[in-house]
């Protein structure tokens, strides 16, 4: 049954026991904002990759957005990435932890991304210069959130706690063919870097390639 639309979205900060929302909010919304699970379907891994490090690591640079006491969407951040996850060993730990190349579910997509790279000859780089644009976040929403300003407050939230800590920059990691992801960062003054380059086993849902964009913003 569909969630039901909620008058009134705030935010506070994220407390444990939203861990479990904010898990299930991330895997709702894997796929620009809507379903992963016909292309990847295991929710703890899909999890542990995307928020499992943030809210368990740094859940004071967290945030949750709510509707009526139920989580509805989240920010999750990350001060200094040097100090942060490495996403590449995050991502090996749970194809190894999870079985992802022999799970049924996940198995398609490790295996089309082993095609992929060995295809494309290419590896998409996701970290810019870290000394330059140390933090990065993770930002999703329910559809019922979207379009109503909760992830502008959000970010300005966030992009307040690294100014307050005089961090230099931030980055990000969006897909270029989301376009209103893009169009969102960039209204919140972030700047594309780099060219796009095709992400290794994710599909649209019209089966077309996906490519990753890196973002950033001088603080
Ligand atoms: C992307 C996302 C975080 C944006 O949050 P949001 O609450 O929907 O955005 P807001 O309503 O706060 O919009 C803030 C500004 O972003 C821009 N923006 C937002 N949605 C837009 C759209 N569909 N098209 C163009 N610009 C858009 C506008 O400039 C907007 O300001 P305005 O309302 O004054 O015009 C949210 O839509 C979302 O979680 N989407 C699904 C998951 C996702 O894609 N996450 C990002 C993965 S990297």
């Amino acid at each position: 049954m569909p969630a039901s639309p909620c008058s009134d979205i705030g935010i506070r900060p994220y407390e444990p026991e939203d861990r479990a929302t904010v898990r299930d909010v991330c895997f709702r919304t894997g796929l620009m904002g809507e379903r992963v699970d016909w292309q990847w379907a295991d929710a703890e891994s899909f999890a542990d990759i995307w928020v499992g490090w943030y809210t368990d690591n740094e859940p004071e640079s967290a945030w949750v957005a709510v509707c009526e006491d139920r989580v509805v969407g989240y920010l999750v951040g990350c001060r200094d990435t040097r100090s942060g996850p490495h996403l590449p060993f995050v991502f090996l730990r749970s194809v190894v932890t999870r079985a992802l190349p022999f799970r049924p579910g996940t198995a398609g997509f490790m295996w089309r991304a082993v095609a992929d790279l060995a295809r494309d000859r290419v590896v998409p780089e996701a970290t810019p210069d870290l000394d330059r644009w140390p933090a990065h976040l993770h930002i999703d929403l329910l559809p019922e959130a979207c379009g109503r300003g909760v992830g502008r407050v959000l970010m300005q939230t966030w992009l307040g706690v690294l100014r307050a800590a005089a961090t230099p920059g931030v980055h990000l990691g969006t897909i270029a063919e989301n376009t209103r992801a893009v169009a969102f960062f960039e209204a919140m003054g972030f700047r594309r870097l780099g060219t796009p380059l095709p992400v290794p086993g994710e599909r649209s849902p019209t089966w077309g390639r996906l490519h990753a964009q890196t973002m950033v913003q001088d603080l």
